[in-house]
């Protein structure tokens, strides 16, 4: 598997995060590796380190310069809302086609591991007819989907499963990323997706300070 999109159940999940350890792991295994977040919303370019692109040019080891960011994330907007609206607020809109095009031309070109962050959860609009779902259907490539052990997720990420499955999507691994301060243990959120989800390989992820994502590495690797 070389190209992978990540999505899941929600914003403020830990995709960025995901991505990012997944990068720094195979650097240091010296596999290629790159990534995308082809759409962003609440950009400040005076804050662009912190910025999505920001964080995965860090982890991909290059600098984090306005051509860099625009090579990575060239979707950007100021208001921190979903992309039909924050484009809006600017008067713009997404040229649905022009980002299937992009990413699609990335894929092609890419010689190692390329991970695409999406935005959001699964059904983010990203102008009035299409959501991250349609985007993600456009690509066909392998998902990843990162979920919590907040309360709720479990619904979360089971329809999430069932919406992806039905339009005909690979689900790679569902990462359950420990959600701080919940009174849900993971161990339990976890047992009950595979109960529910028993084909579909899970990986769990502590908060931990030097967390491995070798487990999930070679998930998406085979
Ligand atoms: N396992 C973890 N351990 C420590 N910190 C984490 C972990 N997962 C996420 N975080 C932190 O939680 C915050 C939210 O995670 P992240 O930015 O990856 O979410 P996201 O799904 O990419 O959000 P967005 O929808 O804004 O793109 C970040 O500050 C991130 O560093
Ligand atoms: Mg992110």
């Amino acid at each position: 598997m070389s190209a992978c999109f990540i999505t899941a159940t929600g914003t403020d999940i830990g995709k960025t995060y995901v991505a990012s350890g997944l990068i720094r792991h195979w650097r240091a295994a010296g596999r290629p590796v790159e990534a995308l977040k082809p759409v962003a919303t609440g950009f400040d370019p005076a804050s662009a380190e912190a910025s999505d692109a920001g964080v995965l040019l860090a982890a991909l080891g290059r600098p984090v310069t306005p051509a860099e960011i625009d090579r990575i994330s060239p979707w950007r907007y100021a208001a921190p809302l979903s992309p039909d609206m924050a484009a809006q607020r600017e008067s713009r809109s997404i040229d649905f086609d022009a980002l299937a095009t992009f990413s699609q031309a990335a894929i092609a070109g890419n010689k190692g591991m390329l991970l695409i962050e999406g935005i959001g959860g699964i059904m983010v609009p990203l102008d009035n007819r299409h959501t991250v779902l349609d985007w993600m259907v456009v690509l066909n490539i392998p998902l990843l989907l990162v979920t919590g052990s907040y309360l709720g997720s479990l619904s979360d990420t089971l329809t999430a499963l069932d919406v992806l499955t039905r339009r005909g999507l690979t689900v790679k691994a569902v990462v359950v990323n420990e959600t701080p301060g919940s009174q849900v243990a993971i161990e339990s959120t976890i047992e009950t997706i595979k109960r529910f989800a028993r084909a579909i390989p899970i990986v769990e992820m502590r908060r931990m300070a030097a967390p491995t994502f070798r487990p999930l590495a070679e998930r998406l690797e085979s």
